[in-house]
This record gives C-alpha cells, sequence and structure tokens, in this order.
C-alpha cells in the first residue's frame, strides 16, 4: 500500500518511532538494504535546496532507486501548467513515487488525486516532516528519548516549516518546546522567551536561519547586531547545559544566528543531522511502498 509522507502530525507515536527505528537499522544491521525491484523516483524541487534534495538523491541511490532530479526551469511550468499536471504527468509516464518542495502552504492538498507516492520535502512555512525525522534522529541518538526533553527553538520561528513541525513531533512525543527570537517573528508573541533564558533552559538548542525569501523583510539591524540580540554567540553558548546540544537546519548563516566558530564546536550536531538525514529519507522511502526488512524485504 502506497503511504505519503505529507506532515509529521499525520502519522501515530507508535508510526514516528517506528520510522526511527528503521533509519536507525539502516545505520546498522540493514546498510545494504535495498529495494528487490528498482524503483523510478522523481524529485520535483520547485524551491531551492542543497541538503534535502541531495541527501533524498543519496537515499534513493544507496536503495538501488533510479533517480531524476526535476527543475521548473526549463519545465511545462514555464508554460504555466499546474503543480497538479506536472505530478499527474510523471505519475503517467512511470514514475513510482514524487518527492516535492514547493513554496506553496500544504501544496499537496492539490494532489488527493495523486496515485503513487508524495514524500513532501517542504512546503511553504508549513511543514517539513523529513527535516523533522533526521532532529528527531538526532534528539535520541543523544538523550535515548523524548519524554521531557527540553528543545528551545530560536529565530525566525514564523516563517520556519522546520519550526512548526518539530512542535508537532514533540507534542506527540512528549517534549517541551519554548520558542524566541524577534517578537514579529513569533507564531505567538506573547509565548516568546528570552533567548538568553532559553539558551540555559534547553537540552537542545535549535537555531534558525532569518528566511529572508519568505517575507522579503530587511533585518532592521545589521547582522552583527542580530547575533547579538538574537544569535547563538560564544558568551551564550557557555551558559547551556553541560549536557546540552546545539541543532540548526541549515544553510547556516554563520555570524547572523549563530557565531562562525560554533558550527563545528564540540555541543553541535548540525553536520550529523545532514548525515542522519540520508538514514531517515532511506526509511521514509521504504515505507512510501510499504516494503519490511524482514521476509526479504517484500512489501508487508
Ligand atoms: C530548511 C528549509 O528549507 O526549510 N533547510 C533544510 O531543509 N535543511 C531551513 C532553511 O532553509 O533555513
Amino acid at each position: 500500500m502506497k503511504k505519503d509522507l505529507l506532515r509529521i502530525q499525520d502519522l501515530t507515536k507508535t508510526e514516528l518511532l517506528g520510522i526511527l527505528d528503521d533509519a536507525q537499522a539502516f545505520a546498522s544491521d540493514y546498510q545494504d538494504w535495498q529495494f528487490p525491484e528498482r524503483k523510478l523516483i522523481a524529485n520535483l524541487f520547485f524551491e531551492p535546496s542543497t541538503r534535502t534534495h541531495y541527501s533524498f538523491a543519496s537515499a534513493e541511490h544507496q536503495l538501488n532507486c533510479r533517480v531524476e532530479n526535476f527543475t521548473a526551469a526549463g519545465s511545462s511550468v514555464e508554460k504555466g501548467e499546474s503543480l497538479y499536471d506536472t505530478v499527474k504527468t510523471f505519475e503517467s509516464i512511470g514514475f513510482d513515487a514524487v518527492v516535492i518542495r514547493h513554496k506553496q502552504d500544504e501544496y499537496f492538498k492539490e494532489l488527493k488525486n495523486i496515485k503513487i507516492p508524495i514524500l513532501n520535502a517542504g512546503d511553504g512555512k508549513g511543514n517539513h516532516p523529513t527535516q523533522c525525522l533526521l532532529d528527531l534522529l538526532t534528539i535520541r541518538q543523544e538523550f535515548g528519548r523524548f519524554e521531557g526533553i527540553k528543545l528551545a527553538v530560536i529565530g525566525d520561528v514564523l516563517h520556519s516549516r522546520v519550526a512548526h513541525s518539530i512542535k508537532e513531533a514533540m507534542l506527540i512525543l512528549g517534549g517541551e518546546t519554548r520558542f524566541g527570537g524577534p517578537l514579529e517573528w513569533m507564531d505567538d508573541p506573547s509565548q516568546c522567551a528570552s533567548v538568553d533564558e532559553l539558551v540555559s533552559w534547553g537540552d537542545v538548542v535549535m537555531m534558525l536561519r532569518v528566511q529572508h525569501e519568505r517575507h522579503g523583510e530587511k533585518m532592521k539591524m545589521s547582522e552583527a547586531e542580530y547575533l547579538e540580540a538574537y544569535g547563538l554567540t560564544k558568551k551564550r553558548c557557555a551558559m547551556m547545559k553541560p549536557h546540552a546540544i546545539i541543532m540548526h537546519p541549515a544553510p547556516v548563516n554563520r555570524g547572523v544566528e549563530i557565531d562562525s566558530d560554533l558550527v563545528e564546536c564540540e555541543k553541535s550536531r548540525i553536520f550529523k543531522q545532514m548525515e542522519n538525514g540520508v538514514l531517515v529519507r532511506k526509511a521514509v522511502l521504504k515505507r512510501a511502498f510499504g516494503y519490511s526488512f524482514h521476509e526479504g524485504g517484500k512489501a508487508s
């Protein structure tokens, strides 16, 4: 049975944990597991991407898929073709699944009639389920649990699909999430905590990029002033708990939301998150086609 992955809150706690278990298994006992039958996958990226796009591609190649990378430039989208007609075309010409990133929030609502699995690689400000799963895998590798874990999310929360998805996940898994950053970039300004307070509170301090391309707002302050007011400076890093870790979905704007020297410091898991991205994308691709690790990898 085909399984889409559209929003993190569409998963039950059991399904969520099952995907993380599969991702972890891809790092050990099942690292060579592949689809018994080759799949043809299209990666449809209507917005820029490095990590998400190419870690999906890496995961697909490792699973023995054939991969086509679509970009809107040079396609019939330039002639005005709709997203639905584009995706329906990929289905009609023999693709087995599509991975989609699009600037429109919940673009997938238009795609209800598509029969092949759709894996959401980010919709506008809405959801980013695979980023969320890799964030969760990173947290679980570190702490072994989610219950009672304190997650501080700091920066441009309002425009961040990463923040919105992890908030939903922590609600399902029993962690606690608090937000901080410029008041005008909070979903709920009344719940905004001070950055100093959050960095000393969190087991995980997740920094977010200022997503200029989503709001076209110029920062009212210089980059150095932003770092001082809302960023993770060395001074703030020293206020973190000894066991606490730094996360960031990247791309990182060094010297804006985080001091450049902290990107690869001992507390940082930023590159570990990217490694984990390939594992969770392998797990969600496997899930999309209902395959099991057992019984010779046959669809369950
Ligand atoms: C994030 C995204 O695209 O939402 N990046 C990512 O997928 N790793 C965050 C961002 O762009 O700042």
